[in-house]
Protein backbone atom coordinates (compact mmCIF):
# COMPACT_ATOMS: atom_id res chain seq x y z
CA UNK A 1 0.00 0.00 0.00
CA UNK A 2 2.79 2.55 0.37
CA UNK A 3 3.28 2.04 -3.14
CA UNK A 4 0.58 4.06 -3.71
CA UNK A 5 1.59 7.10 -2.01
CA UNK A 6 5.41 7.78 -2.10
CA UNK A 7 6.39 3.80 -4.16
CA UNK A 8 8.28 5.62 -6.90
CA UNK A 9 11.71 6.63 -5.62
CA UNK A 10 11.98 3.41 -3.14
CA UNK A 11 12.89 -0.15 -4.05
CA UNK A 12 11.38 -1.60 -0.77
CA UNK A 13 8.06 -1.11 1.71
CA UNK A 14 8.73 0.35 5.04
CA UNK A 15 10.18 -2.31 7.47
CA UNK A 16 7.49 -3.52 10.17
CA UNK A 17 9.13 -2.16 12.63
CA UNK A 18 8.93 1.61 10.63
CA UNK A 19 5.35 1.00 9.73
CA UNK A 20 4.64 -0.15 13.75
CA UNK A 21 5.74 3.10 15.27
CA UNK A 22 4.53 5.08 12.32
CA UNK A 23 1.23 3.61 12.24
CA UNK A 24 -2.11 6.25 13.66
CA UNK A 25 -4.94 4.84 12.06
CA UNK A 26 -5.95 3.48 15.74
CA UNK A 27 -6.66 6.93 16.69
CA UNK A 28 -6.87 9.32 14.00
CA UNK A 29 -9.81 7.02 12.24
CA UNK A 30 -11.82 9.06 14.17
CA UNK A 31 -10.62 12.20 11.53
CA UNK A 32 -12.62 10.10 9.13
CA UNK A 33 -15.78 12.20 8.51
CA UNK A 34 -14.17 15.25 7.91
CA UNK A 35 -11.44 14.06 5.70
CA UNK A 36 -14.34 12.58 3.29
CA UNK A 37 -15.72 16.14 3.90
CA UNK A 38 -12.79 17.66 2.55
CA UNK A 39 -12.16 15.02 -0.47
CA UNK A 40 -15.23 16.28 -1.88
CA UNK A 41 -14.61 19.87 -1.47
CA UNK A 42 -11.26 19.11 -2.67
CA UNK A 43 -12.97 17.31 -5.80
CA UNK A 44 -14.96 20.25 -6.54
CA UNK A 45 -11.81 22.85 -6.44
CA UNK A 46 -9.87 20.49 -9.00
CA UNK A 47 -13.31 20.32 -10.93
CA UNK A 48 -13.12 24.80 -11.04
CA UNK A 49 -9.50 24.63 -11.81
CA UNK A 50 -10.51 22.28 -15.04
CA UNK A 51 -8.77 19.32 -13.89
CA UNK A 52 -11.82 17.11 -13.50
CA UNK A 53 -14.48 16.98 -15.90
CA UNK A 54 -18.05 17.78 -15.07
CA UNK A 55 -18.30 13.30 -14.90
CA UNK A 56 -15.29 12.65 -13.79
CA UNK A 57 -16.25 15.39 -10.53
CA UNK A 58 -19.61 13.28 -10.53
CA UNK A 59 -18.10 9.83 -10.56
CA UNK A 60 -15.93 11.24 -7.82
CA UNK A 61 -18.77 12.62 -5.17
CA UNK A 62 -20.33 9.24 -5.87
CA UNK A 63 -17.50 7.69 -5.49
CA UNK A 64 -17.11 9.72 -2.04
CA UNK A 65 -20.65 8.89 -1.10
CA UNK A 66 -20.10 5.56 -1.40
CA UNK A 67 -17.16 5.24 1.01
CA UNK A 68 -18.91 7.30 3.62
CA UNK A 69 -21.73 4.96 3.37
CA UNK A 70 -19.17 2.13 3.97
CA UNK A 71 -17.13 3.79 6.87
CA UNK A 72 -20.08 4.61 8.37
CA UNK A 73 -21.93 1.01 8.43
CA UNK A 74 -17.95 0.05 9.28
CA UNK A 75 -17.41 -2.13 6.04
CA UNK A 76 -14.84 -0.20 5.24
CA UNK A 77 -12.22 -0.09 8.24
CA UNK A 78 -8.80 0.76 8.16
CA UNK A 79 -6.35 -2.60 7.78
CA UNK A 80 -2.71 -3.32 9.00
CA UNK A 81 -1.02 -1.51 6.09
CA UNK A 82 -2.96 1.51 6.48
CA UNK A 83 -0.39 4.01 8.09
CA UNK A 84 -3.00 6.72 9.07
CA UNK A 85 -6.92 7.57 8.36
CA UNK A 86 -5.67 9.54 5.03
CA UNK A 87 -4.00 6.63 3.58
CA UNK A 88 -6.79 4.09 4.00
CA UNK A 89 -9.70 6.36 3.17
CA UNK A 90 -7.37 6.89 -0.26
CA UNK A 91 -7.12 2.49 -0.40
CA UNK A 92 -11.18 2.63 -0.26
CA UNK A 93 -11.65 5.26 -2.84
CA UNK A 94 -9.04 3.77 -5.45
CA UNK A 95 -11.05 0.48 -4.64
CA UNK A 96 -14.52 2.37 -5.47
CA UNK A 97 -13.22 4.52 -8.03
CA UNK A 98 -10.20 2.90 -9.72
CA UNK A 99 -7.00 3.92 -9.90
CA UNK A 100 -7.50 5.58 -12.96
CA UNK A 101 -10.48 8.42 -11.27
CA UNK A 102 -9.49 7.86 -7.54
CA UNK A 103 -5.73 8.54 -8.45
CA UNK A 104 -6.70 11.99 -9.65
CA UNK A 105 -7.97 13.17 -6.26
CA UNK A 106 -4.58 13.62 -4.26
CA UNK A 107 -3.48 16.39 -6.60
CA UNK A 108 -2.72 19.80 -5.44
CA UNK A 109 -3.01 18.32 -1.65
CA UNK A 110 -0.61 17.03 1.12
CA UNK A 111 -0.98 15.09 4.08
CA UNK A 112 0.10 18.03 5.78
CA UNK A 113 -2.47 20.75 4.83
CA UNK A 114 -5.36 17.94 5.11
CA UNK A 115 -4.47 16.79 8.69
CA UNK A 116 -4.06 20.63 9.94
CA UNK A 117 -7.59 21.34 8.14
CA UNK A 118 -9.02 18.30 9.89
CA UNK A 119 -7.91 18.50 13.67
CA UNK A 120 -9.62 22.09 13.13
CA UNK A 121 -12.83 20.62 12.08
CA UNK A 122 -12.99 17.92 14.55
CA UNK A 123 -12.35 20.28 17.33
CA UNK A 124 -14.31 22.89 16.45
CA UNK A 125 -17.49 20.88 16.69
CA UNK A 126 -16.34 18.90 19.65
CA UNK A 127 -15.86 22.16 21.33
CA UNK A 128 -18.70 23.49 20.58
CA UNK A 129 -20.10 19.78 22.46
CA UNK A 130 -18.24 20.70 25.57
CA UNK A 131 -19.04 24.64 25.10
CA UNK A 132 -23.21 23.37 25.94
CA UNK A 133 -22.22 21.18 28.29
CA UNK A 134 -20.13 23.21 30.66
CA UNK A 135 -23.16 25.45 30.20
CA UNK A 136 -25.24 22.97 31.40
CA UNK A 137 -23.09 22.45 34.67
CA UNK A 138 -23.39 26.53 34.60
CA UNK A 139 -26.87 26.48 34.56
CA UNK A 140 -27.17 23.62 37.42
CA UNK A 141 -25.22 25.59 39.77
CA UNK A 142 -27.42 28.71 39.03
CA UNK A 143 -30.92 26.70 39.79
CA UNK A 144 -28.76 25.68 42.95
CA UNK A 145 -28.38 29.30 43.79
CA UNK A 146 -31.95 29.97 43.05
CA UNK A 147 -33.23 27.60 45.43
CA UNK A 148 -30.60 28.42 47.91
CA UNK A 149 -32.36 31.82 48.38
CA UNK A 150 -31.32 33.56 51.48
CA UNK A 151 -29.74 30.78 53.29
CA UNK A 152 -26.33 31.30 54.68
CA UNK A 153 -23.60 29.61 55.02
CA UNK A 154 -19.84 29.80 56.85
CA UNK A 155 -17.51 31.91 54.30
CA UNK A 156 -13.86 30.77 54.53
CA UNK A 157 -10.03 32.03 53.57
CA UNK A 158 -7.71 29.74 54.36
CA UNK A 159 -10.03 27.31 55.11
CA UNK A 160 -10.91 28.84 58.66
CA UNK A 161 -14.12 30.76 59.15
CA UNK A 162 -13.92 34.43 57.83
CA UNK A 163 -17.31 36.03 57.13
CA UNK A 164 -20.85 34.28 56.48
CA UNK A 165 -22.06 34.80 52.92
CA UNK A 166 -24.90 33.28 51.53
CA UNK A 167 -24.87 29.67 49.94
CA UNK A 168 -25.79 31.15 46.66
CA UNK A 169 -22.54 33.41 46.69
CA UNK A 170 -20.53 30.37 47.30
CA UNK A 171 -22.16 28.49 44.54
CA UNK A 172 -21.85 32.08 41.81
CA UNK A 173 -18.65 31.64 42.57
CA UNK A 174 -17.76 28.56 40.65
CA UNK A 175 -20.60 29.70 37.77
CA UNK A 176 -18.55 32.77 36.44
CA UNK A 177 -15.21 30.86 35.74
CA UNK A 178 -17.16 27.94 33.97
CA UNK A 179 -18.76 30.79 31.68
CA UNK A 180 -15.03 32.41 31.51
CA UNK A 181 -14.41 28.81 29.62
CA UNK A 182 -17.26 28.69 27.06
CA UNK A 183 -15.93 32.76 26.09
CA UNK A 184 -12.93 31.49 26.04
CA UNK A 185 -14.32 28.29 23.56
CA UNK A 186 -15.66 31.47 21.61
CA UNK A 187 -12.93 33.66 21.76
CA UNK A 188 -10.80 30.57 20.47
CA UNK A 189 -13.25 29.87 17.60
CA UNK A 190 -12.34 33.09 16.06
CA UNK A 191 -9.11 32.15 15.73
CA UNK A 192 -9.02 28.58 14.71
CA UNK A 193 -11.90 29.90 11.66
CA UNK A 194 -9.23 29.49 9.13
CA UNK A 195 -9.09 26.56 6.80
CA UNK A 196 -5.19 25.51 5.99
CA UNK A 197 -6.86 23.66 2.65
CA UNK A 198 -4.56 24.48 -0.16
CA UNK A 199 -1.09 25.44 1.71
CA UNK A 200 -0.23 21.96 0.11
CA UNK A 201 3.22 20.68 2.35
CA UNK A 202 4.48 23.44 3.12
CA UNK A 203 4.42 26.16 0.49
CA UNK A 204 0.78 26.47 -1.48
CA UNK A 205 -0.16 24.38 -4.38
CA UNK A 206 0.76 24.96 -8.37
CA UNK A 207 -2.68 23.99 -9.80
CA UNK A 208 -4.61 27.22 -9.48
CA UNK A 209 -7.08 25.60 -6.83
CA UNK A 210 -8.89 28.39 -4.63
CA UNK A 211 -8.43 27.57 -1.09
CA UNK A 212 -11.16 30.02 -0.25
CA UNK A 213 -14.08 27.96 -1.90
CA UNK A 214 -12.46 24.89 -0.37
CA UNK A 215 -12.81 26.94 3.15
CA UNK A 216 -16.50 27.74 2.71
CA UNK A 217 -17.30 24.39 2.53
CA UNK A 218 -15.98 22.98 5.04
CA UNK A 219 -17.74 25.85 7.38
CA UNK A 220 -14.53 28.00 7.74
CA UNK A 221 -14.92 31.69 7.08
CA UNK A 222 -11.53 32.31 6.40
CA UNK A 223 -8.13 30.58 5.00
CA UNK A 224 -4.80 31.04 6.29
CA UNK A 225 -2.61 33.66 5.72
CA UNK A 226 0.55 31.22 5.23
CA UNK A 227 0.80 28.11 4.00
CA UNK A 228 3.47 27.27 6.20
CA UNK A 229 2.06 28.80 9.24
CA UNK A 230 -1.25 26.52 8.14
CA UNK A 231 0.91 23.53 8.44
CA UNK A 232 3.26 23.85 10.63
CA UNK A 233 1.52 25.58 13.48
CA UNK A 234 -0.42 24.21 16.56
CA UNK A 235 -0.90 26.64 18.42
CA UNK A 236 -4.64 26.56 18.18
CA UNK A 237 -4.45 23.13 19.25
CA UNK A 238 -2.79 23.92 22.11
CA UNK A 239 -4.99 26.97 22.80
CA UNK A 240 -7.92 24.41 22.83
CA UNK A 241 -5.80 21.62 25.32
CA UNK A 242 -5.60 25.01 27.55
CA UNK A 243 -8.77 25.96 27.58
CA UNK A 244 -10.03 21.97 28.21
CA UNK A 245 -7.31 21.62 31.37
CA UNK A 246 -8.51 25.31 32.52
CA UNK A 247 -12.47 23.91 32.74
CA UNK A 248 -11.02 20.89 33.97
CA UNK A 249 -9.06 22.27 37.05
CA UNK A 250 -12.27 25.04 37.39
CA UNK A 251 -14.33 21.62 37.57
CA UNK A 252 -11.57 20.51 40.14
CA UNK A 253 -11.96 23.43 42.41
CA UNK A 254 -15.80 22.55 43.16
CA UNK A 255 -15.36 19.29 43.52
CA UNK A 256 -12.72 19.39 46.37
CA UNK A 257 -15.62 21.69 47.57
CA UNK A 258 -18.36 18.89 47.45
CA UNK A 259 -15.88 16.48 48.69
CA UNK A 260 -15.29 18.49 51.94
CA UNK A 261 -18.91 19.42 52.54
CA UNK A 262 -19.91 16.00 52.16
CA UNK A 263 -17.65 14.77 54.78
CA UNK A 264 -19.26 13.64 58.41
CA UNK A 265 -17.42 16.77 60.12
CA UNK A 266 -18.85 19.27 57.74
CA UNK A 267 -22.34 17.85 56.64
CA UNK A 268 -23.34 20.54 54.26
CA UNK A 269 -24.34 18.56 51.50
CA UNK A 270 -26.09 15.45 50.88
CA UNK A 271 -25.56 13.73 47.08
CA UNK A 272 -28.10 11.53 45.70
CA UNK A 273 -27.83 7.79 45.83
CA UNK A 274 -27.85 8.25 42.14
CA UNK A 275 -24.80 10.42 41.68
CA UNK A 276 -22.71 8.75 44.69
CA UNK A 277 -20.65 5.11 45.42
CA UNK A 278 -20.91 2.62 47.81
CA UNK A 279 -18.15 0.08 49.27
CA UNK A 280 -17.20 -3.12 48.68
CA UNK A 281 -16.35 -4.01 52.02
CA UNK A 282 -17.92 -1.23 54.51
CA UNK A 283 -21.63 -0.95 54.14
CA UNK A 284 -22.63 2.00 55.47
CA UNK A 285 -20.20 4.03 52.82
CA UNK A 286 -21.70 6.37 50.63
CA UNK A 287 -18.39 8.43 48.74
CA UNK A 288 -18.37 11.24 45.90
CA UNK A 289 -16.70 9.11 43.50
CA UNK A 290 -17.84 11.73 40.90
CA UNK A 291 -16.20 14.61 41.90
CA UNK A 292 -13.49 12.41 43.15
CA UNK A 293 -12.63 11.23 39.27
CA UNK A 294 -13.65 14.61 38.17
CA UNK A 295 -10.50 16.49 40.71
CA UNK A 296 -8.45 13.28 39.52
CA UNK A 297 -9.11 14.04 35.42
CA UNK A 298 -7.91 17.20 36.01
CA UNK A 299 -4.40 15.77 36.53
CA UNK A 300 -4.67 14.22 32.77
CA UNK A 301 -6.37 17.28 31.01
CA UNK A 302 -3.25 19.33 32.34
CA UNK A 303 -0.79 16.85 31.48
CA UNK A 304 -2.45 16.76 27.97
CA UNK A 305 -1.72 20.45 27.53
CA UNK A 306 2.00 19.76 28.91
CA UNK A 307 2.53 17.19 26.74
CA UNK A 308 1.47 19.07 23.48
CA UNK A 309 3.45 22.28 24.07
CA UNK A 310 7.11 19.98 25.05
CA UNK A 311 6.03 18.56 21.65
CA UNK A 312 5.27 21.73 19.99
CA UNK A 313 8.67 23.28 21.37
CA UNK A 314 11.40 23.52 19.31
CA UNK A 315 10.01 22.22 15.94
CA UNK A 316 11.51 23.42 12.48
CA UNK A 317 8.82 25.49 10.99
CA UNK A 318 7.45 23.59 8.74
CA UNK A 319 5.47 20.50 8.76
CA UNK A 320 7.46 17.50 10.93
CA UNK A 321 6.14 14.45 11.61
CA UNK A 322 6.47 15.37 15.06
CA UNK A 323 2.85 17.01 14.50
CA UNK A 324 1.08 14.00 14.71
CA UNK A 325 1.36 14.00 18.10
CA UNK A 326 -0.87 16.77 18.53
CA UNK A 327 -4.38 14.51 18.36
CA UNK A 328 -3.55 11.98 21.12
CA UNK A 329 -3.62 14.85 23.97
CA UNK A 330 -6.94 16.83 22.68
CA UNK A 331 -8.94 13.73 21.57
CA UNK A 332 -8.13 12.36 25.11
CA UNK A 333 -8.96 16.03 26.71
CA UNK A 334 -12.32 15.69 24.38
CA UNK A 335 -13.22 11.99 25.64
CA UNK A 336 -12.69 12.74 29.44
CA UNK A 337 -14.63 16.10 29.16
CA UNK A 338 -17.56 14.69 27.37
CA UNK A 339 -17.98 11.67 29.38
CA UNK A 340 -16.99 13.43 33.02
CA UNK A 341 -19.23 16.88 32.43
CA UNK A 342 -22.72 15.00 32.32
CA UNK A 343 -21.93 12.95 35.32
CA UNK A 344 -20.76 15.86 36.97
CA UNK A 345 -23.54 18.31 36.07
CA UNK A 346 -25.85 15.54 37.23
CA UNK A 347 -24.20 15.35 40.50
CA UNK A 348 -24.62 19.03 41.17
CA UNK A 349 -28.43 19.17 39.94
CA UNK A 350 -29.12 16.66 42.65
CA UNK A 351 -27.16 17.82 45.46
CA UNK A 352 -29.52 19.00 48.57
CA UNK A 353 -27.94 21.43 50.81
CA UNK A 354 -28.11 21.23 54.82
CA UNK A 355 -29.44 25.08 55.27
CA UNK A 356 -30.23 24.98 59.21
CA UNK A 357 -26.94 23.07 59.74
CA UNK A 358 -25.10 25.82 57.08
CA UNK A 359 -27.02 29.03 59.04
CA UNK A 360 -25.91 27.49 62.43
CA UNK A 361 -22.10 27.58 61.65
CA UNK A 362 -22.73 30.60 59.66
CA UNK A 363 -21.75 32.97 62.27
CA UNK A 364 -19.49 30.83 64.35
CA UNK A 365 -15.53 31.12 65.18
CA UNK A 366 -16.21 35.38 65.27
CA UNK A 367 -17.12 35.53 61.68
CA UNK A 368 -18.98 38.70 62.79
CA UNK A 369 -15.30 40.60 64.19
CA UNK A 370 -15.52 42.30 61.34
CA UNK A 371 -18.40 43.67 61.19
CA UNK A 372 -17.88 45.14 65.33
CA UNK A 373 -14.81 46.85 63.34
CA UNK A 374 -16.82 48.02 60.53
CA UNK A 375 -19.54 49.60 62.94
CA UNK A 376 -16.67 51.00 65.01
CA UNK A 377 -15.26 53.06 62.00
CA UNK A 378 -19.26 54.07 61.32
CA UNK A 379 -18.71 55.53 64.73
CA UNK A 380 -15.73 57.41 63.83
CA UNK A 381 -12.95 54.96 64.96
CA UNK A 382 -9.91 55.07 62.78
CA UNK A 383 -10.12 51.10 61.33
CA UNK A 384 -6.66 50.50 63.08
CA UNK A 385 -8.05 50.68 66.21
CA UNK A 386 -11.27 49.46 65.56
CA UNK A 387 -9.77 46.06 64.64
CA UNK A 388 -7.80 45.83 67.69
CA UNK A 389 -10.95 46.86 69.64
CA UNK A 390 -12.75 44.08 67.59
CA UNK A 391 -9.81 41.51 68.42
CA UNK A 392 -10.36 41.95 72.13
CA UNK A 393 -13.89 41.34 71.96
CA UNK A 394 -12.53 37.88 70.20
CA UNK A 395 -9.92 37.38 72.55
CA UNK A 396 -12.63 37.28 75.84
CA UNK A 397 -15.25 35.39 73.84
CA UNK A 398 -12.61 32.96 73.56
CA UNK A 399 -10.97 32.91 76.83
CA UNK A 400 -14.44 32.47 78.06
CA UNK A 401 -15.49 29.41 75.21
CA UNK A 402 -18.28 32.39 73.67
CA UNK A 403 -19.23 33.30 70.61
CA UNK A 404 -19.21 37.31 70.00
CA UNK A 405 -22.79 37.90 70.85
CA UNK A 406 -22.46 36.71 74.43
CA UNK A 407 -20.39 38.84 75.64
CA UNK A 408 -22.21 41.67 78.23
CA UNK A 409 -23.39 45.29 77.89
CA UNK A 410 -20.68 45.62 80.27
CA UNK A 411 -18.24 43.65 78.56
CA UNK A 412 -18.59 46.01 75.30
CA UNK A 413 -18.64 49.35 77.20
CA UNK A 414 -15.23 48.70 79.20
CA UNK A 415 -13.64 47.51 75.83
CA UNK A 416 -14.44 50.10 73.37
CA UNK A 417 -14.09 52.69 76.43
CA UNK A 418 -11.73 55.79 75.57
CA UNK A 419 -13.57 55.64 72.06
CA UNK A 420 -17.19 55.30 72.22
CA UNK A 421 -19.82 56.74 75.07
CA UNK A 422 -20.86 54.18 77.15
CA UNK A 423 -24.51 54.34 76.40
CA UNK A 424 -23.34 53.85 72.66
CA UNK A 425 -21.16 51.04 73.17
CA UNK A 426 -23.89 48.39 73.48
CA UNK A 427 -25.39 48.98 70.67
CA UNK A 428 -22.95 47.20 68.62
CA UNK A 429 -25.27 43.65 68.51
CA UNK A 430 -27.30 45.90 65.99
CA UNK A 431 -24.76 44.04 63.73
CA UNK A 432 -23.90 40.83 64.98
CA UNK A 433 -26.05 38.62 62.88
CA UNK A 434 -25.57 36.97 59.99
CA UNK A 435 -28.37 38.28 58.12
CA UNK A 436 -27.56 41.96 59.47
CA UNK A 437 -23.98 40.56 57.86
CA UNK A 438 -24.55 39.57 55.09
CA UNK A 439 -27.31 42.71 54.26
CA UNK A 440 -24.54 45.14 54.43
CA UNK A 441 -21.92 43.54 52.21
CA UNK A 442 -24.65 45.32 49.66
CA UNK A 443 -21.92 46.63 46.90
CA UNK A 444 -21.85 45.51 43.52
CA UNK A 445 -20.40 41.88 43.68
CA UNK A 446 -21.20 41.61 47.48
CA UNK A 447 -22.55 39.19 48.75
CA UNK A 448 -26.06 40.97 50.03
CA UNK A 449 -29.19 38.78 49.34
CA UNK A 450 -30.28 41.32 46.73
CA UNK A 451 -26.26 41.76 44.79
CA UNK A 452 -26.67 38.19 44.43
CA UNK A 453 -29.81 37.99 43.32
CA UNK A 454 -28.89 40.71 40.77
CA UNK A 455 -26.14 38.43 40.35
CA UNK A 456 -27.70 35.21 39.18
CA UNK A 457 -29.74 37.31 37.01
CA UNK A 458 -26.61 38.76 35.09
CA UNK A 459 -25.36 34.69 35.08
CA UNK A 460 -28.73 34.05 33.64
CA UNK A 461 -28.47 36.79 30.87
CA UNK A 462 -24.71 35.50 29.89
CA UNK A 463 -25.45 31.89 29.55
CA UNK A 464 -29.19 33.22 27.21
CA UNK A 465 -26.15 35.25 25.17
CA UNK A 466 -22.98 32.54 25.04
N1 LIG B 1 -0.42 11.33 9.90
C1 LIG B 1 0.29 12.60 9.85
C2 LIG B 1 -0.17 13.50 10.98
O1 LIG B 1 -1.08 13.15 11.66
C3 LIG B 1 0.03 13.29 8.56
C4 LIG B 1 0.82 12.69 7.48
C5 LIG B 1 1.92 13.55 7.08
N2 LIG B 1 2.99 12.68 6.83
C6 LIG B 1 4.06 13.05 6.18
N3 LIG B 1 4.96 12.19 6.03
N4 LIG B 1 4.18 14.22 5.66
O2 LIG B 1 0.39 14.55 11.21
Amino acid sequence: EHLALWGGRFTSGPSPELARLSKSTQFDWRLADDDIAGSRAHARALGRAGLLTADELERMENALDELQRSVDSGAFAPIEDDEDEATALERGLLAIAGDELGGKLRAGRSRNDQIACLIRMWLRRHSRIIAKQLLALAVALIEQSDKAGRAVMPGRTHMQHAQPVLLAHQLMAHVWPLLRDVQRLADWDKRIDASPYGSGALAGNTLGLEPVAVARELGFTNVTANSIDGTASRDLVAEFAFIAAMAGVDISRLSEEIIIWNTQEFGFVRLDDAYSTGSSIMPQKKNPDIAELARGKSGRLIGDLTGLLATLKGLPTAYARDLQEDKEAVFDQVDTLEVLLPAFTGMVATMTFDTERLEAEAPTGFALATDIAEWLVKNGVPFRHAHELSGACVKIAEERGQELWDLTDEDFIAVFDGFLPADLAPQVREVLSTEGSVSARNGKGGTSPLRVREQIVAAKTAVETL
